[in-house]
C-alpha cells in the first residue's frame, strides 16, 4: 500500500501522482477512507536549498490543523451528517430517543451498543445510583476552593482527585493492560469505573453548586432516577419528603440525553488523547472536562447568556450583528464545525424549552435571543458561511429559567457528557489491535540548527511576542508599595 505502482489498481483506490519524482502510487481507499500512513512512502530527494527540516526524503506528512478532514478511529457509537442535520445514537435517531428513551437507558446503549432490556437496564440504572456516594473527604477537598471558584474548575479537579482514591483502577500501578485485556475481569474492573464515574458525576457536580451556596453537602438520596436525583441534591436543605419538579426533571433528562454524545469533538478527542497514553479514566475524564470547558465548546451556552445580557433589548440586535460582521464580537451559539443546515439538538431544546417555560415563566432574554436568531437567519453574512443555532444558542435559556447560576452552565453539559467520553474510551480500549497513543506529527518551519550564542555577544531581539510581558502586581498592596524592604530578587 503506498508503494508505487505501473499497473491498472482497484477501483477502490487512489492514483497519486508525485511530480517530484514522476512516481506514481495506489492507496487502497476503504470505507471511503485513506490512510495517511500510507503517504509516508511518497518519498522524494531533498532540493539543494530545501530545509532538512523538511524530512523530505522521509516520506510526505498530511497537514490538517484544527482536524478538519482527519478521521482518527473507526467507531460504532454515534453518526452525524451534518449537512442533513442528523444525529444517531449506535443508529437510534436522536428525535425518537428524546421522545421515548431516557438519559441513562441512552447511556447504556452509547456505552454497551444496544438498548437495554428491563432486568439489564435496572440492573445498571441500580449500579450507576448506587456508586454515588464519594468518600467524605471529598467535603474537604471542595472545601479548599476558593469562594468564587468556577464550578467547572471543581468538577474538573474532582474528576482528577477521584481517581486517587482507586488505586486498583489505575493501570500505573496494576499494569498497563489492566483496561485493554477485554476478558472479564478487566471488562468487571472497567464497568465498576463507569458506573462510578456516571453516578459521582452528579454527585461531585451538586458539590460544586452547594459549596458556593454555602450549603452543608447531601448524601445522594435513594428512590429516585439520576436526574430527580441530582436535583434533589443540589436544591434539597432539610424538608420533608423532598421532591424535585417532575416537569424539570423530565427537562433536565431530556438536556441530558441529547448532551450525552457527538462523536468526536474537541472534548472527546481530548478524553482518547489522554486515554491513549494507557492512564486512568478519572485523569482522562478530567482533561475531557477542561477541553469542554472552554467558550468554543460547553463553554458556549454561558457565553450565549452573557452574551444576550450584554446586548439587553431586541431592539440592540441589529447594532450587536454589525459588530460581529465586523469580527469585533463572536454570536455565541452560532456554528459548528460538522452541522452546516441545522444542529437537531436545536429543535428539541426548542421544544423542551416550551415546557419548561410553562412552569418557570418565561426568561426575559427570550425576545432578544428570538430577535437575534431571526436577524442571523436573515442576514447574509450568515447565510453564506451556513452558520445556523446549535444547541447551546437555546439551552441556556432553560437553564437560566431553572435558576442555575450561569457559570453553572458548562456543568450541565459536563455531567451528562461523560456517557458519551466513557463510551468512546471504553471503544478504544477494547479495539482490536490494541491502542496506539495518539501522537500526531507537526510541520517544523522554525530555526534551523544554529549554534549557541554566549551572553556578551547576543543582541537583544525586541518585540511584543518576542519578550516576557511585564505584568502588574496586583496582589501588593497601596501599603507595602509605599513600605520600604530589601526586596527578595
Ligand atoms: N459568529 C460569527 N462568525 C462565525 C461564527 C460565529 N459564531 N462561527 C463561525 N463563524 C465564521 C468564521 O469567522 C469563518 O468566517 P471566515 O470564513 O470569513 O473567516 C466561518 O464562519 C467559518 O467558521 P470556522 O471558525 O472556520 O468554523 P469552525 O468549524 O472552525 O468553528 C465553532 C466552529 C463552533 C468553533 C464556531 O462556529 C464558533 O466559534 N461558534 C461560536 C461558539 C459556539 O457556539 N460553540 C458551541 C458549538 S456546539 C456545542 C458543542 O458541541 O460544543
Amino acid at each position: 500500500m503506498g508503494q508505487p505502482t505501473h499497473g491498472t489498481s482497484s477501483q477502490d483506490s487512489l492514483t497519486v501522482k508525485d511530480n517530484r519524482t514522476g512516481k506514481v502510487y495506489t492507496i487502497p481507499i476503504v470505507d471511503n477512507a485513506v490512510s495517511a500512513t500510507a503517504f509516508k512512502d511518497i518519498k522524494a530527494p531533498r532540493k539543494p536549498n530545501e530545509r532538512v527540516e523538511n524530512e523530505t526524503e522521509k516520506g510526505l506528512r498530511v497537514q490538517d490543523k484544527g482536524f478538519l478532514n482527519t478521521a482518527v478511529m473507526q467507531s460504532t457509537i454515534t453518526y452525524i451528517d451534518g449537512e442533513a442535520g442528523v444525529l444517531h445514537y449506535r443508529g437510534y435517531p436522536i428525535e425518537q430517543l428524546a421522545e421515548k428513551s431516557s438519559h441513562l437507558e441512552s447511556a447504556y446503549l452509547l456505552i454497551y451498543g444496544s438498548l437495554p432490556t428491563q432486568p439489564q437496564y435496572e440492573l445498571f440504572e441500580r449500579e450507576v445510583l448506587n456508586h454515588g456516594v464519594t468518600h467524605s473527604d471529598t467535603a474537604q477537598f471542595f472545601r479548599s476552593f476558593r469562594y468564587d471558584a468556577h464550578p467547572m474548575s471543581m468538577l474538573t479537579s474532582a474528576f482528577a482527585m477521584l481517581g486517587s482514591y482507586y488505586s486498583e483502577a489505575n493501570p500505573s500501578l496494576q499494569g498497563q493492560r489492566l483496561y485493554t485485556k477485554g476478558d472479564a475481569a478487566s471488562l468487571a474492573t472497567m464497568d465498576r469505573q463507569i458506573y462510578r464515574i456516571i453516578g459521582k458525576a452528579t454527585t461531585l457536580a451538586a458539590m460544586a453548586y452547594r459549596i458556593r451556596q454555602g450549603r452543608e453537602f447531601v448524601t445522594p438520596p435513594t428512590g429516585l432516577s439520576y436526574t430527580a436525583s441530582f436535583l434533589y441534591q443540589m436544591d434539597h436543605i432539610g424538608e420533608e419528603n423532598y421532591v424535585p419538579n417532575p416537569v424539570l426533571v423530565k427537562a433536565l433528562d431530556t438536556l441530558f440525553l441529547i448532551h450525552a454524545d457527538h462523536e468526536l469533538n474537541a472534548s472527546c478527542t481530548t478524553v482518547l488523547q489522554t486515554g491513549s497514553s494507557l492512564v486512568d479514566p478519572y485523569s482522562a475524564i478530567a482533561a475531557g472536562c477542561a477541553s469542554l470547558y472552554g467558550p468554543l465548546h460547553g463553554g458556549a451556552n454561558e457565553a450565549v447568556i452573557r452574551m444576550l445580557i450584554s446586548i439587553g433589548k431586541p431592539e440592540n440586535v441589529p447594532a450587536f450583528i454589525e459588530a460581529v460582521k465586523r469580527r469585533e464580537k463572536t454570536l455565541s451559539g452560532f456554528g459548528h464545525r460538522v452541522y452546516k443546515t441545522s444542529d437537531p439538538r436545536s429543535f428539541i431544546v426548542r421544544k423542551t424549552a416550551d415546557e419548561v417555560f410553562k412552569v418557570t415563566g418565561q426568561d426575559q432574554l427570550l425576545e432578544t435571543a428570538m430577535a437575534l436568531h431571526d436577524a442571523a437567519m436573515k442576514d447574509e453574512y450568515f447565510i453564506k458561511r451556513r452558520l445556523a443555532p446549535n444547541v447551546d444558542f437555546w439551552s441556556g435559556l432553560i437553564y437560566r429559567a431553572m435558576g442555575f447560576p450561569l457559570d453553572f452552565f458548562p456543568v450541565l453539559f459536563a455531567v451528562p457528557r461523560v456517557v458519551g467520553w466513557l463510551a468512546h474510551w471504553r471503544q478504544m480500549m477494547l479495539q482490536e489491535g490494541g491502542v496506539k497513543i495518539w501522537r500526531p506529527r507537526q510541520v517544523y518551519v522554525g530555526e534551523t540548527k544554529r549554534d549557541f550564542v554566549p551572553v556578551e555577544d547576543r543582541v537583544a531581539v525586541e518585540g511584543p511576542k518576542q519578550t516576557p510581558s511585564k505584568v502588574q502586581h496586583g496582589g501588593i498592596s497601596k501599603r507595602t508599595q509605599l513600605a520600604s524592604y530589601k526586596s527578595k530578587l
